[in-house]
């Protein structure tokens, strides 16, 4: 058996009100979630078996649902019950919560949904891995393609075709991952994270907007550069700005900073993971520490 097969095999996971190991898990082919991909989902760091930016992560999934006009199945306190009570029944330290919900079954096939139908709730745990050491060396190595999602890409929507699809061609392009440029010319944002550079010592990101997920790791790397005096703006970005960029990084949850040393081809600044990206991560891990010394459970 693969390890990774072992890995899931002790995994117990959240369905509608019960916790079962994943193998028994099941859902209805008639749900709204695996017939039209209507859902939303978060994906939520876990330090020392404490959920990290939990406020803005609940926060960002009520937003979701409002978006897409999903009733919020559960009150704040109940979520944050539910998500720990699930990262108990596992042994990890360090853990990520896949926590999705979709607008529920509906026995005939329709767009439109019909009224009063019950949200699924399906949340697991992984256990949370830090950067690889070849990364952390390295740095990793992009594409930049056109973005050929949709308009409303601040909703953290369960429907990741267009983001598959990229993937994928970043991949035939033997890159990582790809940086996305919208019809407007702008640079978005990853396939799954969002897009930071480097210039003359200063932070540069594109707006939130309705081009971008609102990352909550962009937000706590916002606090942590202006806890430590590094100028963070928020700014329209071309891919001429990220070929002259000292730094390129990547931000999600689950990778926090990812250093890019390579843009379609060519080397990003020096060709190595950048000095601002290292004070970078310092800090991170000792905004980390913080927050695991002083955590107040919600
Ligand atoms: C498209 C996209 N943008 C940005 C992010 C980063 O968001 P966060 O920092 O909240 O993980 C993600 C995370 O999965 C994402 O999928």
């Amino acid at each position: 058996m693969s390890q990774t097969t072992s890995v899931v095999m002790q995994q117990t996971v959240y369905l509608n009100g019960e916790f079962l190991p994943m193998s028994e898990a099941r859902i209805s082919t008639q749900d709204r979630g695996y017939l039209f991909g209507d859902g939303v989902y978060e994906v939520i760091p876990v330090y020392q078996k404490k959920l990290f930016a939990w406020q803005e992560h609940l926060q960002r999934l009520k937003n979701s649902l409002q978006a897409v006009s999903i009733t919020n199945p559960l009150t704040d306190s109940e979520w944050f019950k539910l998500l720990s009570d699930l990262i108990d029944r596992h042994d990890w330290q360090d853990q990520f919560i896949y926590l999705q919900v979709t607008r529920g079954i509906q026995m005939v096939r329709d767009h439109m949904p019909a009224d009063c139908l019950t949200p699924s709730i399906y949340a697991y745990t992984n256990p949370l891995k830090p950067l690889a050491k070849d990364v952390v060396e390295n740095g990793i190595k992009l594409v930049s393609l056109e973005d050929i999602r949709w308009l409303r890409c601040d909703i953290k929507a369960i429907t990741l075709l267009p983001n598959v699809m990229m993937k994928l061609a970043a991949k035939q392009q033997n890159t990582d991952d790809a940086v996305l440029i919208t019809r407007d010319g702008f640079v978005s944002e990853g396939t799954a994270s969002n897009l930071f550079i480097v210039k003359d010592g200063a932070l540069f990101t594109p707006p939130n907007s309705h081009k971008i997920l609102p990352g909550v790791t962009r937000i706590v790397i916002e606090k942590v550069a202006t806890n430590h005096h590094i100028p963070m703006i928020e700014q329209e970005l071309t891919l001429t700005d990220l070929q002259n960029a000292d730094e390129i990084w990547l931000t999600s949850s689950t990778k926090e900073a990812l250093p890019v040393t390579q843009l379609d081809g060519k080397p990003v600044g020096t060709g190595q993971p950048g000095a601002v990206w290292q004070l970078m991560r310092q800090h991170y891990q000792t905004y980390k520490q913080a927050f695991i010394a002083d955590y107040n459970q919600p």
